[in-house]
C-alpha cells in the first residue's frame, strides 16, 4: 500500500480523513489542490507531507506556474513539520523539479526501510511497545518510522505487542495506527490517551516509539500529548525513541523556536459530530508539544541511533 503516489502526472493520495471506514483516493492535477490536499489533513504526518509539497513543485513546474509563488504558498499550508520546508527548496533550488520530486519520493521509501532496521535492533522478543498518533506507512510514502521500527521487529519474527494512543482529538492513533497494525496482523491494543501512565505504572509498557515532526537543538516537536508520555516514561524508566528521517532535523534553531500549529476549536469541542460541552466554550487546540532531548533515549534515522541534538 502506498499512501502517496505519482501516476500519469497527477498526485495520487490515500483520503486519510475517511481511515478506517473507506480507502479512497483523492488525485492532484495542481498545486493549489495538493495544498487544499495538506490543509484539510486527506495527506497529512511530516515526511508524506514533504513528499506531497514535492510533488505540489512538480505541478507547478508542468502547469507553468510561478515556482516561487508556488514554494511560497506550498510553505504556508502548515507550519509545524519542517520536512515540508525542506522538500519545497530542494525541489525549488533543483534543475529539474520533477526528477527531484521523484527522488525525494524513492529516498522516503528507503529511508524508512533503514530506521526500520537499525530500530527494530532496540525491540527485544516478548515487548510491548507503545506509540502515539500515526508515524507509519499513512505518514510517509509507506513502511513508516516509528511503525517502520515495529513492522521490521514483527517481520524478523519477533513476538511483540502494540499499544496505540488514541491521539485525541483527531484519533490518528485510533483510526489510522492501529488499521495499519490490522491490515498486516501486528497485535495491537487501542488506549485512551489518559491511560498511557497507568499502563507505564503497573509495567505493561516495555518501550516507547514515536515519530516527529521537527528535530532540532534541545529536543523533539511531535503530536500533542508526546510530552505527556515522555514524562511519564521518564518517571517509570521506560526508553522513549523517537524514530524519523534525517529530513526531520533542523541543526540550526531551538526546538522551542519552533511555530507549533493551532487547529480549530471544534476538533475539541466536538466528538463524533456531537459538541461535549457547552456552546461557545473558549479552546486552546495545539496540534504539536516539544519533548525536551533530557526525556529521549535515542534518536533512530537511517544512519544510526543517535542522541537528540
Ligand atoms: O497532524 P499530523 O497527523 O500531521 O501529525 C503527525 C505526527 O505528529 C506524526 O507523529 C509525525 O508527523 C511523524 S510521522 C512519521
Amino acid at each position: 500500500m502506498k499512501t502517496i503516489e505519482w501516476i500519469d502526472n497527477q498526485l495520487k493520495l490515500i483520503d486519510q480523513r475517511k481511515i478506517p471506514d473507506e480507502l479512497t483516493y483523492v488525485y492532484c492535477t495542481n498545486y493549489q489542490e495538493v495544498i487544499e490536499a495538506i490543509d484539510n489533513m486527506t495527506v497529512r504526518g511530516a515526511p508524506a507531507i514533504g513528499v506531497a509539497a514535492a510533488f505540489a513543485m512538480a505541478l507547478a513546474f508542468i502547469n507553468n506556474d510561478d515556482l516561487k509563488k508556488a514554494a511560497d504558498e506550498i510553505k504556508s499550508s502548515r507550519p509545524t513539520a519542517i520536512n515540508l520546508f525542506w522538500a519545497v527548496d530542494r525541489v525549488y533550488n533543483s534543475d529539474n523539479p520533477l526528477e527531484e520530486a521523484l527522488n525525494i519520493y524513492n529516498e522516503d521509501i528507503e529511508t524508512n526501510i533503514a530506521i526500520g532496521n537499525f530500530g527494530s535492533k532496540i525491540i527485544e522478543d516478548g515487548d510491548t511497545i507503545l506509540t502515539h498518533c500515526n508515524a507509519g506507512a499513512l505518514a510517509c510514502v509507506e513502511y513508516g518510522t516509528a511503525l517502520g521500527v515495529i513492522r521490521s521487529a514483527f517481520n524478523e519474527g519477533k513476538d511483540i505487542n502494540v499499544i496505540c494512543d488514541e491521539t485525541r482529538p483527531r484519533g490518528q492513533g485510533a483510526r489510522l495506527s492501529v488499521w495499519e497494525l490490522q491490515e498486516e496482523g501486528i497485535p495491537v491494543k487501542l488506549i485512551p490517551d489518559v491511560a498511557s501512565g497507568y499502563l507505564m505504572s503497573i509495567d505493561k509498557i516495555d518501550k516507547i516509539v514515536i515519530g516527529a515532526d521537527r528535530i532540532a537543538k534541545g529536543g523533539v516537536v511531535n503530536k500533542i500529548g508526546s510530552l505527556l508520555v515522555a514524562l511519564s516514561a521518564k518517571y517509570f524508566d521506560i526508553p522513549f525513541y523517537v524514530a524519523a528521517p534525517l529530513s526531520t532535523f533542523d541543526m540550526n534553531n531551538s526546538v522551542f523556536d519552533t511555530e507549533i500549529e493551532e487547529r480549530s476549536a471544534d476538533e475539541v469541542t466536538h466528538y463524533g459530530g456531537c459538541r461535549i460541552c457547552p456552546e461557545n466554550t473558549e479552546v486552546i487546540n495545539p496540534a504539536f508539544d516539544i519533548v525536551p532531548k533530557e526525556l529521549i533515549t535515542g534518536i533512530i534515522t537511517e544512519d544510526g541511533i543517535i542522541d537528540p541534538i
